[in-house]
C-alpha cells in the first residue's frame, strides 16, 4: 500500500520511520511519503492560508495551495497504487482529518487497509477550505473527512498518525503474527480485550489468576469472555448494549453480566 501524507509540519510525521510501521517501509509492505505542503506555493512569503470567509476567529488553509498538491500527489501513482507494474487497483482514497468528520473507527480503519493508495491532507488553523474535499468528491474521488475523538487537536497531523498505525497494520505481513489481529478490542467479538498477565507468578502479593495455569483451554477462553464481558459494561456499557441489541449474548454471557451487576436499561 502506497501511503502519501501532506503537511506543513513533515517534521511531525518522523514517528512513521520507528517501530512496526517504519519497519513495513523498510520491507517493502509499505510505502509511505510524507510531503511539505509549502513545496506547492509559489509567494515569496510560501502562504497556505488565509482569513476566513464571514469573518471569525483563526485563519482557513487555501483550496489553490491544497489543489495543487492534491492533483500531483493523487494523479502520481497512474492507478496502481505506486506500484509500477501492478494492475490498476480501487482508486486513492483521499483522507483528511478534522474535528468535524466521522468518527474513525476499527471498522473504518479495516475499510481504508483495503485501498491500494491513501492520501493523507493534514489541515492546520480553523481546517482546510471546504471547496477542496467538494471538488475532489465531485471528481469521484472517495474523500473521506475524519474524526479521531471528541476533543479538539492543533491539526491533522497527530490524527494522521493515528490513522497510518491503525490502517498500516491491517496491511498483510505488517504485523508478524495475524491471531495477535483476531482478540483484540473493537474487534469482531465487539468487546474490550480480557486483562493479560506476564511472569511473574506472583508480584507483590497479587497472583496470576490460577485457570490461566490450568492448560484447560475451554476453561481459559470462557474465564477472558467473563472478564472481557466485566471490564467492557464497566468502561463502555454502550458496547454491550449493542451486542445486546444484536443478539449476540448467549446465556452464560448473561450471567456473567448479572453477577457484575448489569442491569440492561433497554428492558
Ligand atoms: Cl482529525 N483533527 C483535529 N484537529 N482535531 C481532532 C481530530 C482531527 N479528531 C479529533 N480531534
Amino acid at each position: 500500500m502506497r501511503i502519501d501524507v501532506v503537511s506543513i509540519f513533515p517534521e511531525y510525521l518522523a514517528p512513521l520511520d520507528l517501530s512496526l510501521i517504519g519497519k513495513a517501509r523498510e520491507a517493502g509492505l509499505l510505502d509511505v511519503r510524507v510531503h511539505d505542503l509549502r513545496a506547492w506555493t509559489t509567494d515569496r512569503h510560501h502562504t497556505v492560508d488565509d482569513t476566513p470567509a464571514g469573518g471569525g476567529a483563526g485563519m482557513v488553509m487555501r483550496a489553490d495551495v491544497w489543489g495543487t498538491a492534491l492533483d500531483e500527489v493523487l494523479g502520481s501513482d497512474g492507478g496502481t497504487g505506486g506500484a509500477p507494474d501492478a494492475a490498476p487497483g480501487r482508486a486513492p482514497v483521499l483522507v483528511i482529518p478534522t474535528p468535524s468528520g466521522e468518527s474513525f473507527t476499527q471498522r473504518t480503519a479495516e475499510d481504508l487497509a483495503t485501498a491500494d493508495h491513501l492520501v493523507v491532507a493534514c489541515g492546520r488553523y480553523e481546517g482546510i477550505d471546504a471547496r477542496v474535499a467538494e471538488s475532489y468528491r465531485a471528481a469521484g474521488v472517495d474523500v473521506r473527512e475524519l474524526s479521531i475523538g471528541d476533543y479538539v487537536l492543533n491539526g491533522g497531523e497527530v490524527a494522521a498518525l493515528v490513522i497510518v498505525e491503525a490502517v498500516g497494520r491491517l496491511v498483510p505481513g505488517v504485523v508478524g503474527n495475524p491471531e495477535s489481529l483476531v482478540e483484540e478490542s473493537y474487534g469482531a467479538a465487539g468487546l474490550l480485550e480480557y486483562p493479560v498477565y506476564t511472569r511473574p507468578v506472583s508480584w507483590r502479593d497479587l497472583e496470576v489468576p490460577e485457570v490461566l495455569f490450568s492448560g484447560h483451554h475451554a476453561k481459559i477462553a470462557r474465564w477472558r469472555r467473563d472478564r472481557a464481558l466485566e471490564r467492557t459494561a464497566l468502561r463502555r456499557p454502550d458496547l454491550v448494549r449493542a451486542l445486546a441489541e444484536q443478539g449476540r449474548l448467549d446465556r452464560k454471557d448473561r450471567e456473567t453480566l448479572t453477577l457484575a451487576g448489569w442491569s440492561d436499561p433497554v428492558d
